[in-house]
């Protein structure tokens, strides 16, 4: 399975460094098979030797350039960073980046061969308006994106559960999860309001291939407890 952090805004360079050292202990410790991604704020992005793979949670279309705020391909090469996030909710809603932006970004950073984990999901308005407007909303997230791109990884996170503790039940993510697997074959990641309470249930699900944790993984020894959970459930 697929366990992956976003520590979005959070843990500075030196706590990030912290974060992922007693990460690696626990990964070797555990003699963990999982694919485990952490990614990380811009500033702290940096080289990394372990198990787990990380990852930027942005970066512009660009090798380098005037492009203020942002960074380009040369600041991951630096790292030897080759994954990235893209289409985050809070990128789309909070940032108002649009789709076609995420779509230019997909298609550069896909050209590079980088390990895209991309993320879809509805507003609160969106699914309460009924499955087959919801549906429409969440296929208008995949133009300008190739479904089939062979180092992809979706992320279904509903934005009404990010950083709220609601989530979607059981059964709602398992056949949203059903639904969405016919777009793409792709692994698909579960995301929003995954803690260690539900994480068991959550990976448990037919067409769920992992997790992406936000605030309930900042915690690095509650997010090891979530790898160990979807680990004891391989073995
Ligand atoms: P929370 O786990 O805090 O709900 O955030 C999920 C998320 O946005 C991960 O990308």
């Amino acid at each position: 399975m697929i366990i992956a952090s976003n520590l979005k805004a959070n843990l500075t360079r030196v706590k990030t460094a912290e974060y992922l050292s007693e990460l690696e202990k626990f990964l070797s410790a555990k003699n963990i098979s999982q694919e485990v991604l952490v990614f990380p704020a811009s500033s702290s992005l940096d080289a990394h030797a372990g198990r787990a793979i990380i990852g930027a949670q942005n970066a512009y279309p660009a090798q380098n350039g005037a492009f203020t705020g942002e960074i380009g391909v040369e600041h991951l090469d630096e790292f030897g960073i080759k994954t990235i996030l893209i289409g985050h909710s809070e990128r789309r809603h909070v940032i108002g980046e649009s789709q076609k932006l995420i779509a230019q970004k997909f298609d550069f950073y896909s050209k590079l061969g980088f390990k895209i984990v991309y993320c879809i999901g509805e507003p609160l308005e969106v699914r309460k308006s009924g499955n087959e407007k919801m549906m429409h909303y969440l296929d208008a997230q995949y133009e300008g994106i190739d479904a089939n791109y062979e180092n992809l990884i979706i992320a279904y996170e509903p934005v009404w559960a990010i950083g709220t503790g609601l989530t979607p039940t059981l059964e709602e993510i398992e056949s949203l999860h059903a639904e969405l697997k016919k777009k793409s074959h792709a692994p698909l990641l579960y995301g929003g309001s995954v803690k260690i309470t539900n994480v068991k249930e959550v990976l448990a699900l037919d067409n769920v291939d992992g997790i992406l944790v936000g605030s309930a993984a900042l915690k690095v020894e509650d997010f090891c407890m979530m790898i160990e959970s979807a680990q004891n459930l391989e073995n």
